[in-house]
């Protein structure tokens, strides 16, 4: 057969399989729960890039702006909340997590895909890859441009969450972070830009793959536990312990923990300077804090690296625990699980050790 009898068979087949229905696989279900945040933003002008309003527009709004979506899954969209990131609090983190797990408790859903704001999505992210009790694909995304911008980067990240949340081969690889065309582990993830659409990035690790073409192209794999390896189970859980975060600079003042303590919190995350180190003068009132039964992290304010147990401080003789390379906030999203299981320093550095 010549190449162009080849062409026109082929060309004939596929124009014959709408109407033959061959071919017409049912498509998956993916369920989409928005959150608000840039990607739901809105301002006045279409070349407004900051000083717009975020959280503005609901989630019908956002499908609608993908009409490519029809082609890819059939979509259950929720309104789960209407805020800039910023706003959320742990409080959210659980009633989001467990919509999650009741929406991928039903067999017909394939995947799941959140759009959130960026500010505190590698927090929300981390707490989902903790606490998600499925190995079906939790996709979590946003944008940084709002949804009235020229060159909107929410429409392409909607489309590629939601190829990604239906993708059979994004099974059991944990919670991802999808931004930029690029496919991120919620564990390694972070925002390190305040404008640009590529802010995303995971500095220790790199993605875990890019989407082209609507079909994910993984390069690794995640390597800690994570979702259903885990031993967090929120479902009964009403509320978490308070984790404050400090942040470690040349003159810190030792105060930093007395109000750390007046929040009540049960644990304090330090980002120290470097390897996670501590001032002398705020070594002891940290070490006071821990003889109190707060627990002590010591992460780091580099942003990477491994912050190593015993390094800079004699954890074992002060009764810390070092986050490894876990920034402060995600080594907080920890410290507040496992507290819910635990107070026992040593459970909990195997958990920095593990998860
Ligand atoms: N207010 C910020 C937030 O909701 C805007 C940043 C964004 O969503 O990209 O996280």
């Amino acid at each position: 057969m010549t190449h162009a009898l080849r062409v026109l068979v082929f060309l004939l087949l596929t124009l014959a399989l709408p109407v033959t229905g061959f071919g017409a696989d049912k498509k998956p279900v993916v369920a989409v729960l928005a959150t608000g945040g840039t990607i739901a933003g809105g301002a006045e002008s279409d070349t407004a890039t900051i000083g717009y309003k975020a959280a503005v527009f609901g989630v019908d709004k956002l499908l609608a702006a993908v009409p490519s979506l029809g082609r890819v899954a059939d979509i259950r969209a929720e309104q789960v909340f209407q805020l800039a990131s910023e706003n959320m609090t742990p409080a959210h983190w659980l009633v989001l997590g467990k919509r999650v797990n009741q929406a991928l408790k039903d067999p017909d859903v394939a995947g799941v895909v959140i759009t959130h704001g960026t500010d505190t999505l590698e927090e929300t992210a981390y707490f989902l890859n903790l606490t998600v009790r499925s190995d079906k694909p939790v996709v979590i995304t946003g944008s940084m441009r709002p949804a009235t911008a020229i060159s909107a980067d929410g429409p392409i990240n909607l489309f590629n969450a939601v190829c990604l949340a239906a993708s059979p081969e994004a099974r059991g690889k944990g919670v991802f972070i999808l931004m930029n065309d690029t496919i991120f582990a919620a564990r390694d993830t972070t925002k390190t830009n305040t404008f640009r659409t590529d802010t995303f990035a995971a500095p220790d690790t790199g993605p875990l793959g890019v989407m082209q073409l609507g079909r994910p192209l993984f390069h690794r794999l995640p390597v800690r536990a994570h979702t259903v390896s885990t031993e967090f189970d929120i479902a009964t859980l009403t509320s978490l312990p308070q984790v404050e975060i400090l942040y470690g600079y040349a003159g810190s003042h030792p105060a930093q923990v007395t109000g750390a303590l007046a929040t009540g919190a049960r644990g304090i995350v330090n980002a120290g300077t470097g390897n996670g180190s501590l001032p002398d003068a705020s070594k002891q009132a940290f070490a006071g804090a821990s003889a109190k039964g707060v627990v002590v992290v010591r992460a780091s304010r580099t942003g990477s690296g491994v912050v190593t147990r015993n390094g800079e401080v004699d954890d074992d003789a002060l009764g810390f625990v070092a986050a490894g390379n876990l920034t402060a906030q995600k080594a907080r999203v920890l410290l507040a699980l496992a507290l819910t299981v635990t107070a026992d320093r040593a459970r909990i550095q195997k958990m920095f050790d593990t998860y």
